[in-house]
């Protein structure tokens, strides 16, 4: 690195120490915008992916206040995908781009939606543990030291709340509903408490890309401790609804003031990763065919915009 770009460097970590935020028109760093294109384009492909398990569910809702809810939440997520799409194009990337690397299986998503919704209490487990892991997440986010990204984190965090208490307020229903219906609140905790504790990524030991991200204030807090600190806040939600987490070595450590507890299936975290979990070969396939069946939208609304440039052009001549 030659002298000028050391002085750069310099100056850019100075303005992230002294708190201020980076934007779109500022120097940086390669490595700094690559890694912000990589988690921020696979924070929208999650978003966007992640309105398909839910989507599942929309025609069987229970009733039609649950289906309002729902299709409000999967309108949200989409959103949540555009708005994070649109603040990764600061940095250059193109949409195409980060659709044709989501749709060729080179970026990933959250391993938390290749698993399946098999009933109703799964959107409840969804919206209570996904949504209420990615906000300990996101609300970390929105102190993120890159301004577009920060800045679009209030507004989705603000949103998550709503989907976390929608997804709490059904699984309290179903826990003081009928047996089937807390049996089947029990079994969804038994199948979505450890995908979600995988969303925030391997053990910071194991993370390729923590320490860095912590240097640069894209992560303010570790993998670990943001895991920690979703245990520490659900596990008391699970005792009120009177569930078991399924964890035989969960256990209130008074000296820590948390919880102790079991350790994650690593082979599953990975294997999932890797494209092998339950749902990976359907949720990219179901992107694909939506990509390729909006092409007609996209077209139109390309070629009414080239109409109205020259239409301004012919005037301005
Ligand atoms: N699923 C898939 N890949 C994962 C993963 C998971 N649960 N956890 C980690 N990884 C990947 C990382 O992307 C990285 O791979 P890459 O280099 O090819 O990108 C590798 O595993 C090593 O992990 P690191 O912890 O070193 O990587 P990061 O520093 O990027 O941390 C992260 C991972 C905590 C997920 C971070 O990227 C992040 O905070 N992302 C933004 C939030 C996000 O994407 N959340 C996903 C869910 S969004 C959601 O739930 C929406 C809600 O509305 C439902």
């Amino acid at each position: 690195m030659d002298e000028v770009d050391m002085e750069l460097e310099k100056a850019f970590q100075s303005k992230i120490d002294a708190e201020l935020k980076i934007e779109p028109k500022d120097w940086m760093p390669d490595a700094y915008r690559k890694t912000l294109v990589r988690q921020m384009s696979q924070h929208a492909h999650s978003e966007v992916v992640g309105m398909l398990p839910e989507g599942n569910w929309l025609t069987r809702a229970p009733s039609l206040k649950r289906k309002a809810i729902l299709m409000a939440k999967i309108q949200d997520e989409g959103g949540h995908g555009l708005y994070l799409y649109s603040a990764a194009e600061t940095l250059g990337v193109s949409r195409d781009e980060m659709y044709e690397q989501l749709h060729s299986g080179k970026a990933k998503y959250s391993s938390i939606f290749n698993y399946p919704t098999l009933n109703w209490a799964d959107i409840g487990a969804i919206g209570w543990l996904v949504d209420g892991a990615a906000i300990t997440n996101q609300i970390a986010l929105c102190r993120c030291s890159y301004g577009p990204y920060a800045r679009a984190m209030v507004k989705v965090c603000k949103e998550e709340s709503f989907h976390q208490r929608q997804g709490y307020e059904i699984m309290m229903n179903m826990s003081n509903g009928t047996k089937e219906q807390k049996e089947m609140a029990q079994d969804a905790i038994n199948r979505w408490w450890w995908p979600a504790l995988m969303m925030f990524g391997p053990h910071d030991k194991n993370s390729d890309h923590t320490s860095q991200s912590m240097t640069w204030k894209i992560k303010r807090t570790s993998n670990d401790e943001l895991r920690q600190r979703f245990v520490d806040a659900t596990v008391p939600q699970a005792d009120y609804l009177g569930l078991t987490v399924p964890d035989d070595k969960l256990a209130w450590n008074e000296e820590t003031q948390s919880y102790d507890w079991g350790e994650i299936d690593w082979d599953e975290f990975r294997n999932v990763v890797a494209g092998n979990g339950l749902c990976n070969r359907e949720r990219l396939q179901t992107r694909r065919d939506a990509h390729d069946g909006g092409k007609w939208v996209r077209d139109a609304a390309l070629a009414y915009a080239e109409k109205q440039k020259k239409r301004m052009a012919d005037k301005a001549a």
